[in-house]
């Protein structure tokens, strides 16, 4: 049989999904899988990228959704698939060879079981919605995205974990491009040919930017990459670095080392993760700031000493604008300097002339903040934010 299926992964630093389609039906446009354990019963597009294996036997483990919140779990380790990458300096305390010692097994040998586990988890949910046989029998072709900043040796670790987690043959391509090609079809833009256009990709670890011409828009949009991928690590995780950096000047050395491993630091976290960083907006306007930005850290059950200076009272942090700026404002300079340097280039490409468009995708990409502090450093350029960026890559 010479049916095609085609696995999309999105194996990203915080979250991963799946799409596929069958390559031969007509109009097949890619479904992603979103049923995952773990989710409660809810659609979902992506899971978290975590793994958390059994004491006794590392042959056991669990993953994505289904790790409990306070095990010991892994995450991060896409970022370990490059070390060469560079660090950004705002980013304390990281030393990849600790990192690398503490792990059970190598950065490789964790993403192939958690490619593994999605990728066979995608197949049984595939097998729902079409005859088991007829799925087993299919040719499968798998894509995978890297981040267009991915050296060849992390590339080349990539392809190493597919193939050990049995995906074959694998095709890899870069995530702004994954992004550009689904922002482009979901965007209620009119492009034109000879439109230029930046695709932003703001994610966990990466940031990812590529640069794209219109060639034609009839019958079908195609496009011309204008500027090769360029990007670097200043990527969402790096706002929680920080934080947890905010807190421990906050606190104190003392205070800190009990407390980072407390269920108050834990429930802290997952506030700042889930709520503070989506919901700063960071607002300004042309007169400057308004006052309104103001979070509460409650760090119950730990007992820290008042600190009514810094807004630490009764065991609770008042985050004030200013707190959140000193978190924000390091990661989002060196993004403004991504694009800059991306934008710069394409000028260069393009006689002078500036990119039309700005697409902002990726979870980052979906920051009031991040969107505002690009559309002021561009009055002329148009920043769109797609609705549902943050699942666009495996689609
Ligand atoms: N509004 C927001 N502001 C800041 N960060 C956000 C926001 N929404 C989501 N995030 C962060 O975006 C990240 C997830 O985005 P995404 O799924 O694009 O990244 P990823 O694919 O895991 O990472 P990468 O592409 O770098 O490997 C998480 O770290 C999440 O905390
Ligand atoms: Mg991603």
């Amino acid at each position: 049989m010479d049916d095609r299926l085609i696995i999309a992964v999105d194996f990203g630093t915080t979250y991963s999904g799946i799409a596929y389609c069958f390559a031969d039906q007509q109009n097949s446009s890619p479904i992603p899988i979103d049923n995952w354990p773990g989710a409660n019963g809810i659609d979902v597009p992506k899971i978290p990228t975590v793994i958390c294996y059994d004491k006794q036997n590392p042959q056991k483990f669990a993953w994505g959704g289904s790790v409990e919140p306070q095990a010991d779990s892994i995450s991060g380790f896409k970022l370990l698939l490059d070390p060469s990458q560079s660090r950004p300096d705002y980013v304390p305390g990281i030393s990849i060879a600790k990192e690398l010692q503490q792990l059970p097994k190598t950065p490789v040998q964790i993403t192939a079981d958690f490619i593994g586990a999605i990728h066979n988890h995608a197949i049984e949910e595939i097998s729902k919605k079409f005859p088991k046989d007829y799925v087993q029998l299919c040719r499968k072709e798998y894509i995978f995205s890297v981040p267009a900043v991915w050296s060849d040796a992390a590339k080349h670790a990539t392809l190493k974990a597919a193939e050990m987690a049995g995906l074959t043959p694998v095709q890899l391509i870069k995530e702004p491009e994954a992004a550009a090609l689904w922002t482009t079809k979901k965007l209620d833009v009119a492009l034109n040919s000879g439109d230029v256009f930046v695709v932003c990709d703001a994610g966990g670890g990466t940031v990812d930017l590529v640069s794209y011409e219109v060639q034609t828009t009839n019958p079908k949009l195609q496009v011309k990459e204008v500027v090769p991928g360029t990007g670097g690590m200043a990527g969402s995780l790096h706002l929680n670095k920080r934080f947890e950096s905010a807190i421990k000047e906050l606190v104190g050395e003392d205070q800190w080392s009990s407390l980072r491993s407390s269920k108050g630091f834990q429930l802290a976290s997952s506030l700042f993760e889930k709520e503070i960083k989506k919901g700063f907006k960071g607002d300004f306007d042309d007169d400057g700031f308004d006052d309104d930005d103001e979070f509460y850290v409650n760090f119950y059950p730990a007992k820290l000493a008042d600190n009514p200076d810094r807004g630490l009272e009764s065991n609770t942090w008042t985050m004030v604008r200013e707190d959140l700026m000193n978190i924000f404002n390091p990661v989002i300079d060196d993004i403004l300097k991504l694009v800059d340097d991306q934008v710069e280039r394409v000028k260069v490409k393009m006689g002078g002339r500036s990119p039309k468009y700005i697409f902002l995708v990726g979870g980052f990409g979906s920051n009031r903040y991040l969107m505002k502090r690009i559309v002021n450093k561009y009055p002329n350029i148009e920043v769109l934010q797609p609705p549902d960026a943050w699942a666009a890559i495996a689609k």
